[in-house]
């Protein structure tokens, strides 16, 4: 039995009021036997708290068959735990909140379409407390964010540079833009407790130019500072070559072959970080699996290019790379929107 911690409760009760929790709502929280156990006490307390009718759901490990590759990665967002368990995305589907604190994250999931259909609200959460609280959202970043998001939902091209040797256009024609402020408020919709960025699923073919990671730019999922460069070459929007001859580059090369999905090499998302308050040497503090890298994925002024899933284009991998960099510039049509790793603030 755990006592729940009343500063945990205090901090979930603040960030469910961005998520609107009301009274009345029903609310999961889904969990598994490694799931923190404190988070689960404190979302229930809170939820309590402001009214609303809290329970939980313990699955069981999921180790099985299906999750062979993907178990070593974990928190990589597609959760196969609900695979066998079709019973429970029925119940999913039909709350008002969830508060998902899987291992892995159900935001890739095959079930998210369906639960979130339903017009559930899905809160994933997987930092360590200092950085639920130090990255809480602000009404004056997600003014920012919004800007940010309808910025580039008119642009129609993309182009990053940098002096390591980036030179990368991607052309946004049909492409789904997602702020992510870090709350979910609206039915149907989801977010990841501490982010603060804008990106894009660009479904075009016309994606072309390199993409050089230089020491310091991170890679998820393998949760390293890149040592020696590498540089991806993307073509027609996918990756055509990785180049290098450090361990990050053997590393990608092996990894990206081991699924033998030509889909992994696909662009997934693109976009920028805005989250004043994250933290680029987080990943060097907090232990390995202790937090999923919302700090690196959105500190202000990186570039975020991944590879794999891409709902706008129809592909499906589980697969997934995100590539924090530094020192970039970004710019919409021309106009900077980040210059050499700095956010570009205009009214
Ligand atoms: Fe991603």
């Amino acid at each position: 039995m755990v006592n729940s911690d009343p500063a945990l409760a205090a901090l979930f009760l603040k960030q469910f009021a961005w998520c609107k929790v009301v009274g009345g709502e029903s609310v999961a929280v889904l969990t598994e036997p490694e799931s923190r156990e404190t988070y689960a006490e404190a979302a229930q307390a809170a939820a309590s708290a402001l009214g609303a009718r809290p329970f939980r759901i313990v699955l069981p490990s999921h180790a099985g068959e299906v999750g062979a590759i993907a178990a070593i990665n974990r928190g990589n967002a597609s959760s196969t735990i609900l695979d066998d368990l079709p019973e429970v995305t029925g119940v999913l589907s039909a709350v008002d909140f969830i508060v998902d604190l899987t291992l892995d994250g159900l935001i890739h999931s095959k079930q998210r379409a369906a639960i979130q259909k339903g017009g559930a609200r899905v809160l994933l959460v997987r930092e360590p407390p200092d950085a639920l609280a130090r990255l809480l959202p602000t009404a004056e970043r997600t003014a920012r964010i919004a800007r940010a998001a309808e910025r580039l939902g008119r642009a129609k091209t993309m182009t990053v540079t940098s002096a390591a040797g980036t030179n990368l256009r991607v052309d946004l024609a049909g492409a789904a833009v997602r702020g992510s402020p870090g709350f979910c408020d609206k039915p149907g919709s989801s977010a990841t407790w501490a982010i603060g960025a804008v990106l894009v699923y660009p479904p075009s073919a016309e994606i072309e130019g390199d993409v050089v990671l230089a020491p310091g730019d991170i890679v998820y999922p393998f949760y390293r500072y890149v040592d020696r460069p590498v540089t991806l070459r993307f073509k027609g929007g996918f990756v055509a070559e990785i180049e290098g001859d450090g361990v990050d580059a053997e590393l990608m090369r092996d990894y990206f072959a081991r699924w033998g999905d030509p889909n992994a090499y696909g662009i997934s998302h693109v976009g920028w970080g805005l989250h004043e308050r994250a933290l680029w040497d987080a990943l060097a503090f907090y232990p390995k699996g202790e937090a999923a890298g919302v700090d690196g994925r959105c500190f202000a002024g990186n570039f975020l290019i991944s590879t794999g899933p891409n709902y706008a284009a129809n592909r499906h991998t589980a697969c997934h790379f995100d590539l924090p960099m530094r020192h970039c510039t970004v710019a919409l049509d021309g106009e900077p929107v980040v210059e050499t790793g700095r956010l570009v603030d205009r009214p």
